[in-house]
């Protein structure tokens, strides 16, 4: 069988101006730089992480009538066939302020089209799911959509991969959603919104993965940023994955293609955890390196040498 993964999530135009710090309220501050536009979406970044590492992707989103799929999603192993379109809203956009001193970014998003998905949606999309290996989802498409689709893939045996990105301020999470998530991926700051377990060492990370654990999560795996990602399982098995040093212009997409890129290398059985978000951290490490999101996600060549480099 050949091996599909399906991202179901958002997709926004992305408005990025690097600007040389972020600035307090009520101070307006000069830029040298120019506003860009970009492909972006927590969804769609991933959709492209998991596309260029040379893995079909059934990406199932949803855009605003004036959206040009083939010219915005035009990326080889990216089925575009799944992709809706809102009657009401147009598509999902991001207002990205990145700082030139750390690479860092802020983010607003407006949900547009994103927001208008439904879980009646997603079950016209049924098929692309059970077809695949792993659906992975985020939190910029209603809660209903990443239950319905998780709900599919349970049923199906097809595993589900969960970045709870980004993380309500208030509410938490439902039990639902994480009875059925296999794999949780969160950054330290979302799972401290989550657990109140702050990310400190290895032992609140320990800590962090029991609260996913007794909520019938196998997987959880934290990015800490520049210091890497940990993961721990269910069975005990754990472990730290260090980043790749890089020179950091732009962290936007950064977590994207970790989660995308690291599934493309997971066995279904989780079993080598290690070695796929080795992969996936390579990748990223080149995310980190090049400005905007969709533009600086890396194709499996790149990732590849990367690995080979740091053997
Ligand atoms: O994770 C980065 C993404 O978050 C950006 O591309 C932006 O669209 C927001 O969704
Ligand atoms: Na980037």
């Amino acid at each position: 069988m050949e091996n599909v993964i399906t991202v179901l999530g958002s997709t926004n135009i992305d408005k990025v101006v690097a600007v040389p710090r972020f600035g307090n309220s009520g101070e307006t501050l000069h830029t040298p730089n120019h506003i860009v536009e970009a492909m972006g979406g927590k969804g769609l970044n991933q959709g492209v992480a998991v596309a260029r590492s040379g893995v079909k992707t059934n990406m199932i989103t949803k855009v605003g009538m004036e959206f040009d799929i083939a010219k915005n999603m035009n990326v080889a192993n990216l089925d575009t066939s799944h992709v809706m379109r809102s009657a009401n809203e147009e598509t999902g956009q991001a207002y990205i302020t990145v700082s030139a001193e750390t690479g860092d970014n802020l983010i607003y998003i407006y949900g547009g089209a994103n927001a208008d998905m439904t879980a009646a949606d997603v079950r016209e999309h049924t098929a692309a799911i059970t077809e695949s290996e792993f659906v992975i989802a985020q939190l910029e498409t209603p809660m209903e959509t990443v239950i319905e689709a998780f709900k599919i893939a349970r049923e199906n045996g097809v595993k589900t991969i969960l970045n709870p990105a980004p993380m309500p301020e208030v509410g938490g999470l439902p039990a639902e959603l994480l009875e059925l998530t296999d794999i949780i991926a969160p950054n330290e700051h979302e799972t401290f919104l989550l657990t109140d377990i702050e990310v400190t060492d290895e032992h609140s990370m320990i800590e962090n993965a029991q609260y996913y654990f007794e909520r019938g999560i196998d997987t959880v795996i934290i990015t800490v940023g520049s210091e890497g990602a940990f993961f721990m399982r269910k069975n005990g098995e754990k472990g730290l994955v260090p980043a790749f040093k890089t020179n950091a212009v732009d962290t936007t997409a950064a977590g994207d293609t970790f989660i995308g890129a690291t599934s493309t290398r997971l066995n279904p059985a989780l079993d080598n955890l290690a070695e796929a978000m080795r992969y996936g951290a390579a990748a990223s490490s080149l995310t980190v390196s090049r400005a905007g999101a969709q533009p600086s996600i890396p194709l499996e060549a790149e990732v590849l040498a990367v690995l080979d480099a740091n053997k």
